[in-house]
């Protein structure tokens, strides 16, 4: 794989490519839409992901090349013009955490030849865009040698996702992806950005991802109107609770007090981010207790929640979803990422993974009239130098 994207950097560039990096994507386990509401996500980075090839310029341009855009060619940039560009389309991903680094005082005096290549499916709820930043940053700090640490290099790529890219994501994906560690999963309080390994072991069991091919169309405005309902219900409880957040509160807090909040729609993405957060905390409980049943169960619930009350599944996850329920050997299945298409994330039997994928496979297209995608996750290391 490096060779051969070597290969395509001296064909796109001329010239050899110096350094290779590369940073994964991430899958869900639970804690759904939970992230900008101050709660708790149990992510995991896998083995698919963004390479980045690079090499340094003498001069102020940075050209961007994705093997996965071929179509778009060379994406020429000059450094002191990291303003937002729709003409650049993908590029603006990694100006974005160039144009963050700058605003952190980390400025570079000097261009590069950089070529992305990707193996996460586009659009699949992966956080293929993530993945782009996140590698993005790990090549700034080594090309020019800035002391940042990886923390700080995954909230300047979710500054730029925010504030340059202007999707009002979480930390989540880019946490993941940076923090991520080979065979865990991590325990991310994204109040405090504390957080824990826990070992992903699951006793004859996989992770299977599932894609529905369904491209995330509306996506990005979809995702920015939960995160303003959530903050209308946050400012209806304060206006008695001294909260900060939503997920401050456990449920019987949120049931007592639901009242506050005058819109309906508003309560009920509440009541989602509210009973997901300490869903999620069971979940890791119950993985500490090897009890990978109420694990699964937890997993179960949290699709219905998203489903019901916070209203981002969609006739094609649901459909995904419900097949894998009804089928031998899985434990838990639910969709994963911001939802309105995109992937599920299921557990299932080591000696039913094949039967799950034929057979859901074929009932997903017989009802839906395309096919799914099927992956059995490994995984993986955050992102680094290879
Ligand atoms: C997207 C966002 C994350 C998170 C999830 C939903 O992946 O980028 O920050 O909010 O949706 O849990």
């Amino acid at each position: 794989m490096i060779n051969k994207l070597k290969n395509i950097f001296k064909k796109v560039y001329t010239v050899e490519a110096e350094k290779v990096f590369f940073a994964p994507g991430r899958v869900n386990l639970i804690g759904e839409h939970t992230d900008y509401n101050g709660g708790n996500v149990f992510p995991c980075a896998i083995t698919f992901g963004t390479y980045a090839l690079i090499r340094k310029r003498n001069d102020k341009i940075i050209r961007f090349y994705s093997d996965n855009f071929k179509e778009l060619g060379i994406i020429d940039v000059n450094i002191d013009d990291m303003e937002y560009n729709s003409e650049h389309d993908w590029a603006n991903y990694p100006k974005g955490v160039i144009w963050a680094f700058e605003k952190k005082g980390m400025k570079i005096d000097s261009g590069f030849d950089i070529l992305f290549y990707g193996n996460i499916p586009n659009g699949a709820g992966l956080s293929s865009s993530a993945s782009i930043e996140v590698a993005t940053g790990v090549v700034l700090k080594d090309l020019y040698e800035f002391n940042i640490d990886m923390i700080n290099i995954v909230k300047c790529s979710q500054e730029a996702e925010n504030k340059f890219i202007g999707v009002n994501c979480g930390i989540m994906d880019q946490f993941a992806i940076g923090m991520g560690k080979k065979d865990c999963a991590m325990l991310l309080d994204t109040n405090t950005l504390k957080y824990e390994y826990a070992n992903i072991v699951l006793d004859g069991a996989s992770i299977v991802i599932a894609n529905t091919n369904k491209r995330r169309g509306l996506a990005d405005s979809k995702y920015n109107e939960r995160r303003a309902e959530c903050e209308t219900a946050l400012k209806d409880l304060q206006t008695v609770l001294k909260i900060n957040s939503l997920c401050e509160l456990n449920e019987e807090e949120f049931e007592k007090n639901r009242y506050l909040i005058k819109d309906e729609v508003c309560a009920k993405r509440a009541k989602h981010a509210i009973y997901e957060n300490q869903r999620t905390l069971k979940a890791v409980k119950a993985l500490e207790n090897k009890d990978i049943d109420l694990f699964g169960k937890l997993m179960n619930q949290s699709h219905v929640s998203l489903r019901d009350d916070y209203e981002v599944t969609g006739i094609e996850l649901d459909t995904l979803v419900e097949i894998s329920w009804e089928m031998p050997g899985v434990i838990g299945s639910r969709m994963t990422g911001a939802g309105f298409g995109g992937c599920t994330v299921s557990i299932v039997k080591d000696e039913f993974v094949e039967d799950f994928i034929k057979n859901v496979g074929a009932e997903y297209k017989s009802k839906i009239g395309y096919t799914a995608e099927f992956y059995v996750a490994q995984i993986g290391d955050g992102a680094r130098k290879l």
